[in-house]
């Protein structure tokens, strides 16, 4: 047995013995699908914008077609992708959990796509919200698309965005963007799953964007141990009891199912 194999060995001893685990997941999570990460370079219309700058009231409210174009764009391509085995993964160990009377899983993320929910994960916490929530920007009542299906061209669009059949308000993205708070419901959710449970599992997350991050941090502080999945560095290396290198499609398979 290799040390790499000799960690995940260990890595799974300890997710048979924990009763509350949470799986908090990232960007990378979805990678595999296809789903560029948000700090991918931006391409076609976007390409001289960050991401940072296009994730902000300010900038909605400054050109709403552009951001809201970016958002109909990033939701294409989500509806075009597929959840990968990582995700199908978490939702086969949940389930099989569930069934065994093995204690709960819960899936914390802080992606904006449904692949979790597609691969069989029903109510996992979207911390940073939905592609898929829209929600008018004055009265806060939820909004619908105005196409059922954009097809949207490659480079992407300006696309002004509909209007509420409530008020008349501007209809904006059910996502969290950069200066607002976090989803009251996911937040307390969240907490509450992070603040009483025996093993974190953090997947193809940074790390670096917070409050998101603390809650790993603080359940690490409570006495919780921490699994990493990230092929890459990040800030919860020194955190991790586990730091198993790969990415999620590979070992989450082996991991939880193997
Ligand atoms: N499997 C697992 N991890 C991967 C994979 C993969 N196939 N590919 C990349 N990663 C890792 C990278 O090494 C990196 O650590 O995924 C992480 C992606 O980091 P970020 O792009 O910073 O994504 P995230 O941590 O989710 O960012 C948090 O910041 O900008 C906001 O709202 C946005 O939800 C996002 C939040």
């Amino acid at each position: 047995m290799d040390q790499d194999d000799a960690m995940l060995h260990e890595a799974r001893k300890a997710l048979m013995q924990a009763r509350r685990i949470v799986v908090f997941t990232g960007a990378g999570m979805s990678a595999e699908s296809g789903v560029p990460t948000f700090r991918d370079a931006l391409t076609g219309l976007w390409a001289r914008f960050s991401a940072e700058a296009l994730a902000t009231p300010e900038a909605f409210a400054r050109d709403p077609a552009l951001v809201w174009g970016w958002y109909e764009w990033r939701r294409a391509r989500v509806r075009a992708a597929q959840p990968n085995a990582g995700h199908r993964a978490i939702a086969a160990f949940a389930a099989h959990r569930a069934a065994d009377d093995g204690g709960c899983v819960t899936v914390v993320t802080q992606n904006v796509d449904d692949l979790h929910e597609r691969a069989g994960t029903p109510a996992a916490v979207h911390l940073h919200g939905s592609l898929f929530a829209p929600r008018c920007s004055a009265c806060a009542a939820p909004g619908a698309f105005a196409e059922a299906d954009p097809l949207e061209p490659e480079d992407g669009r300006h696309l002004e965005p509909p209007h509420c059949a409530h008020c008349g308000g501007t209809i904006r993205p059910g996502v969290v963007w950069f200066g607002e708070g976090l989803p009251e419901a996911a937040w307390a959710a969240a907490s509450a799953a992070l603040g009483d449970c025996d093993l974190v599992l953090c997947v193809g997350t940074s790390a670096l964007v917070y409050p998101a991050a603390a809650l790993p941090e603080r359940a690490v502080r409570a006495g919780a141990l921490l699994v990493q999945v990230n092929p890459g560095r990040t800030a919860f290396d020194a955190l991790a009891r586990f730091n198993l290198r790969g990415s999620a499609a590979t070992v989450l398979p082996a991991l939880l199912c193997g």
